[in-house]
C-alpha cells in the first residue's frame, strides 16, 4: 500500500515534470494537426501581398523572446508594446487574423507565442531563406513587461560589438549565433532616426552610400518617417547579400557595421559573405536557440484565446 506522502510526492515530481516539459515538433500532431499548414498559408498570402511583412513577423519574434523569454508578451497590448524599442513593430493584426483561423479549427489549443515562432520561420521562407523544424509547445505569458525591462534586453542601434557580445551571451547564444541572427537585416526597412547618426557621423561607412541616405534623412532631426532598407541590394530577398553589403561598409546601422569592423566578427562575416549554405546552416541553428529562449510550458502561463489580451 503506497502511503499518503509518497502519493502527494509522486504529484508532486508528476506537476514539476509538467510545468517544465520539452518543447516538441509534434506537440500539435494530434491535437491540431492542420495548425501548420494554416499559419503557412496565411503567413504566404501576407507576404505575396506585401514582402515587407516577412521582415516584420521576423522581428516581431525576436522582440518576443529576447524580453521576458518566448511567450507572446509582445503580443499584449500595454507597457511592453509601447516601449521605445517596440514603437516600429509592425505585423500584429497578421497574428491576430491567422490566430483567428487557427481557433476556428481547433479551439484554445495552439498558443500565440508557438504562432510566433512557425510564422517567423514560414516568413523567412515566404522570402526565399533556409527553412528548419520548429520545436512547440509553448504557452503565453499572463504579464507583458515593464519598458525598463525592454530597454535592457533590446539594445538600441547604437550598440557596440562588445554589447552585443555580452547580451547575446546573456540569452545562452553564442557569438556565431549573434552574427548569423543579424542577418535577419538581409530583409525589412528602418526608419531614418535608426541610422541618423551613422551615415553622418561614423567614418567606417562607404561614402557614395551615406551621400545618397543623406539626400532623404535629414541631419539633426525629422525625416521620421523616411525609411531605407536594411539590405540595400535585395531587400526583400532573404539571402547573404547582408555581409556582403558589410564587407563594403554599407550596413545601414551602426549596430550592424559593428559586426565588421576590424574585430572579432570579421571572419564570421566573410565565411557568411561567401557562403550562403554555410550563413543559412547557422541561422536555422540560432534561430532554433533563440526560440527556445525561456519558453513556459506544461502548466505554465495559458494558451489565449487572442493574442493581444490575457484570457
Ligand atoms: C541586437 C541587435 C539588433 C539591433 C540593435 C537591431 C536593431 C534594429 C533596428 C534599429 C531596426 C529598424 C527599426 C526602425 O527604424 O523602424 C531593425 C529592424 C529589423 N530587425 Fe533588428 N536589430 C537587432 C537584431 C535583430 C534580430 C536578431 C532579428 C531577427 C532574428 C532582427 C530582425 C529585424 C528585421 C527583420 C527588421 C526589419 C523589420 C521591418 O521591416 O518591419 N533584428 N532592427
Amino acid at each position: 500500500m503506497v502511503s499518503a506522502s509518497w502519493l502527494s510526492l509522486l504529484l508532486l515530481v508528476a506537476l514539476a515534470t509538467a510545468a517544465s516539459a520539452q518543447l516538441s515538433s509534434t506537440f500539435y500532431s494530434t491535437s491540431c494537426p492542420n495548425a501548420l499548414a494554416t499559419i503557412k498559408s496565411a503567413v504566404m498570402a501576407a507576404v505575396s501581398q506585401e514582402p515587407r511583412m516577412g521582415a516584420s513577423l521576423l522581428r516581431l519574434h525576436f522582440h518576443d523572446c529576447f524580453v521576458q523569454g518566448c511567450d507572446a508578451s509582445v503580443l499584449l497590448a500595454g507597457n511592453e508594446q509601447n516601449a521605445g524599442p517596440n514603437l516600429s513593430l509592425r505585423g500584429f493584426n497578421v497574428i491576430d487574423n491567422i490566430k483567428t483561423q487557427v481557433e476556428a479549427i481547433c479551439k484554445q489549443t495552439v498558443s500565440c507565442a508557438d504562432i510566433l515562432t512557425v510564422a517567423a520561420r514560414d516568413s523567412v521562407v515566404a522570402l526565399g531563406g533556409p527553412s528548419w523544424t520548429v520545436p512547440l509547445g509553448r504557452r503565453d505569458s499572463t504579464t507583458a513587461a515593464s519598458s525598463t525591462t525592454v530597454a535592457n534586453n533590446l539594445l538600441p542601434p547604437s550598440a557596440s560589438l562588445a554589447q552585443l557580445i555580452s547580451v547575446y551571451q546573456s540569452k545562452g547564444l553564442s557569438v556565431t549565433d549573434m552574427v548569423a541572427l543579424s542577418g535577419a537585416h538581409t530583409i525589412g526597412q528602418a526608419h531614418c532616426p535608426s541610422y541618423r547618426a551613422h551615415i553622418y557621423n561614423d567614418t567606417n561607412i562607404n561614402q557614395s552610400f551615406a551621400a545618397s541616405l543623406q539626400a532623404n534623412c535629414p541631419a539633426g532631426s525629422g525625416g521620421t518617417n523616411v525609411l531605407a532598407p536594411l539590405d540595400t541590394t535585395t531587400a526583400n530577398t532573404f539571402d547573404n547579400a547582408y555581409f556582403s553589403n558589410l564587407l563594403s561598409q554599407k550596413g545601414l546601422l551602426h549596430s550592424d557595421q559593428e559586426l565588421f569592423n576590424g574585430g572579432s566578427t570579421d571572419n564570421t562575416v566573410r565565411n557568411f559573405a561567401s557562403s550562403a549554405a554555410a550563413f543559412s546552416s547557422a541561422f536555422a541553428t540560432a534561430m532554433v536557440k533563440m526560440g527556445n529562449i525561456s519558453p513556459l510550458t506544461g502548466t505554465q502561463g495559458e494558451v489565449r484565446l487572442k493574442c493581444s489580451a490575457t484570457n
